[in-house]
């Protein structure tokens, strides 16, 4: 049986990827900040789900020490780590417009520091076993976008980094990849006061996100494919360009 640690998995995307692998059979921990939540999407799990392989441990992201001691408690206790799937996220998108110094130092802490701190400890026991570490970005990380700022931000930098470690991690033979879902309906896309075009339920991506783990190896997996691609084309366009249609969209 193979083990998946998924962070931010007590909700949303984690906690739907969560059940797709137990389904299919993998050994899963999830971590997240709250304790009482993680405890109640475990029974939430064991119920809907005959694979009783699920465990959890708290760990905010966030904070190197507990990172550590979470993945040292799963890797002695538990079970070596197949697969690291860096999703937790901060999101607080009614808040980016004003430039809130404390907004951008939150998402920083989280997601940035949060990932590299994974990334960092995962890298000591992972090395030489041919494991993979993959990180949940967004499309918003392609190009700047308007009231995005403070997300768009650290998820720019993850796209970057991941791109850099896709060389600098194979000498360590350690594979890296990333995932860039459109609008997934979950706890962080109900704080958006917009409407989603082509939003879809948390089942969908974990789907999605199983298949692109567990074949053939893939640097990036994103879904659904005409948004995500639309948005990729966009990083290409001249400026002036791209400002008339978020102008047209939504007077930017
Ligand atoms: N939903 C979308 O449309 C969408 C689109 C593109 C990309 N994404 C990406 O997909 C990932 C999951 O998003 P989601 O929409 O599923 O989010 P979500 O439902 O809001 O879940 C976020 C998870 O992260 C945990 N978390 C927050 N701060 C944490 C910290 N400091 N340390 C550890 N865990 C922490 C939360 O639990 P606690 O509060 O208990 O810690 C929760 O389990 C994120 O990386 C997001 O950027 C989402």
């Amino acid at each position: 049986m193979q083990t998946i640690w998924i962070t931010g998995g007590s909700s949303g995307i984690g906690f739907a990827v969560a059940q797709k692998f137990l389904e299919e059979n993998w050994r899963v921990i999830i971590s997240s900040r709250n304790e009482d939540k993680l405890k109640k999407a475990v029974e939430k799990l064991k119920n809907i789900t005959s694979n009783k392989e699920i465990y959890y441990k708290s760990c905010d992201v966030s904070k190197y020490k507990e990172v550590d001691s979470t993945i040292a408690h799963i890797e002695n206790e538990i079970s070596t780590i197949n697969i690291a799937l860096l999703n937790a996220t901060a999101y607080s998108p009614n808040r980016n417009q004003e430039f809130d110094i404390n907004n951008y130092k939150l998402l920083i802490d989280v997601n940035l520091n949060g990932t590299i701190n994974c990334i960092d400890v995962l890298k000591n026991y992972m090395k030489g076993r041919d494991n993979l570490i993959s990180i949940v970005s967004s499309p918003v990380g392609y190009r700047g976008m308007p009231t995005a700022g403070a997300y768009g931000m650290t998820k720019a930098a993850q796209l970057n980094l991941v791109e850099s470690l896709y060389f600098d991690f194979k000498k360590l033979n350690i594979k890296i990849s990333v995932i860039n879902p459109g609008f997934i309906d979950t706890e962080s896309t109900k704080l958006n006061s917009f409407k989603m075009p082509f939003l879809k339920p948390a089942s969908y991506a974990a789907k999605k996100i199983f298949k692109g783990l567990t074949g053939k190896y893939k640097f990036e997996i994103y879904f659904p494919f005409i948004l995500v691609f639309t948005v990729k084309i966009m990083r290409y366009l001249p400026l002036r360009i791209y400002a008339f249609i978020w102008k047209k969209l939504g007077n930017f």
